[in-house]
């Protein structure tokens, strides 16, 4: 018989699970009842009990997405899985997507549609800006684009794109609006039906405050229309909406096994909509709106400036902040990381080096933590820059 080599020495020593706030742009720390939810036990993919609850998720998507939809589910995996969910079902060759770049999460969705070999076409805005409504229009004309995509909350620039009216301006260019609410979906309103929104998206482990793994997505009636009217097969068997419809009781056919779900995740997901149904989303869009103005002005006091200038288009949930001149933007993550297990977020793409991101989200969206960054954030300024005298 062959030697067979040894196990790892790293796997006979305890994992390191050190208490961190995650006050950057996600994950969030999850509620002790959704950590709970995830240590449940095992049950099979089709079972009646696993289905039952994988039918309440769908509900509490319904309700975080305020749609009707019956094209709603999970798909499995992180926020990425979703966008190319939407990219694989929604696009192939011989249409053209329109992609809204304000940040790094267009650039992304545009290479997802690059690399499945269909036209591309972008609209451009600087990190910390969003699009007008004339603007678009212009780009819906100029490229007759099959589908518009927009991201919501650009967690890069820390920007809320406006979305009504956006919807009935696609549909007047016979174009599908796809939204990436990742960074934003339960902490501003958002409202998929009334706003006709075709496609949207969001994650578990933002406002949602559960571990990445499942990540919601819904699609509208022409969504869906365009879907089942493709010419070609979607080319990913295990994105393939035709499947996950079934899979997830959305097509009236008896559920067959596609895939084995994330059942822990599922459990978690599961636990974070019902605190964010308990709660109210009403109650929720209100609270990261007042944790939000709290931190603006603390920045503002302790001396620094936010990208995003007008309030209007803040996403609340994530706060995009100046690296002032001379000060090194590594030793002020890593002073509040090593001394107070504070996680701030650093700049992402064009940013990076110039700006901090800090989070507000979900389980972490509290005056409690507001203060507890802006006070860390505070100190390590002083300290880093004495230092550096
Ligand atoms: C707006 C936005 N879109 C997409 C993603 C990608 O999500 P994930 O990291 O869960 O794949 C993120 C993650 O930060 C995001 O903020």
């Amino acid at each position: 018989m062959a030697k067979v080599s040894p196990p790892p020495e790293c796997l006979f020593k305890p994992m390191n699970f050190p208490q961190k706030v995650l006050m950057g742009p996600g994950p969030s720390n999850c509620p002790p009842r959704v950590l709970a939810a995830s240590a449940l036990p095992m049950l099979g993919p089709t079972h009646p009990e696993f289905t039952l609850i994988m039918d309440e998720v769908k509900a509490g998507i319904k309700y975080i997405f305020q749609t009707n939809n019956e094209w709603t589910v999970c798909v499995t995996g992180s926020g990425h899985a979703a966008m190319e969910t939407a990219c694989l079902n929604l696009l192939e060759p011989g249409d053209t997507a329109l992609v809204g770049i304000n940040g790094l999460w267009g650039e992304r969705f545009a290479e997802m549609v690059h690399r499945q070999g269909i036209d591309v076409k972008t609209l451009h805005r600087p990190t910390g800006e969003v699009f007008t409504f004339e603007e678009i229009e212009e780009a819906l004309k100029k490229h007759k684009p099959t589908l518009l995509s927009l991201t919501h909350g650009e967690s890069t620039g820390g920007t809320l794109q406006p979305l009504e009216g956006i919807g009935s301006l696609c549909h007047k260019y016979n174009c599908l609006l796809l939204v990436d609410s990742i960074a934003s979906c339960g902490g501003v309103p958002l409202f998929m039906d009334l706003w006709g929104i075709d496609c949207l998206y969001t994650g578990a482990q933002k406002v949602l405050s559960a571990p990445s793994g499942a990540s919601p997505i819904s699609f509208s009636k022409r969504a869906k229309e365009k879907v089942k009217k493709r010419l070609t097969e979607v080319r990913s068997l295990y994105f393939d909406m035709n499947h996950l419809a079934n899979y997830w009781g959305c097509d009236g056919e008896a559920r067959r096994y596609h895939h084995t779900g994330p059942t822990s995740c599922i459990y978690a997901i599961r636990e974070s909509l019902a605190v964010l149904a308990e709660q109210g989303l009403e109650e929720s869009w209100k609270k990261h709106k007042h944790c939000a103005e709290l931190l603006y002005e603390g920045l503002e006091k302790i001396g620094l400036e936010l990208l995003v200038k007008d309030k209007s288009i803040r996403n609340p949930c994530v706060t995009v902040v100046k690296v002032p001149d001379g000060v090194d933007w590594k030793s002020v993550i890593e002073y509040t990381r090593k001394t107070y297990r504070v996680e701030i977020g650093s700049g992402l793409g064009v940013l990076v080096g110039k700006v901090w991101r800090i989070g507000l989200m979900g389980y972490n969206c509290t005056p409690d933590n507001v203060r507890l960054v802006l006070r860390v954030l505070e100190e390590a300024l002083r300290v880093t820059r004495t230092a550096r005298l």
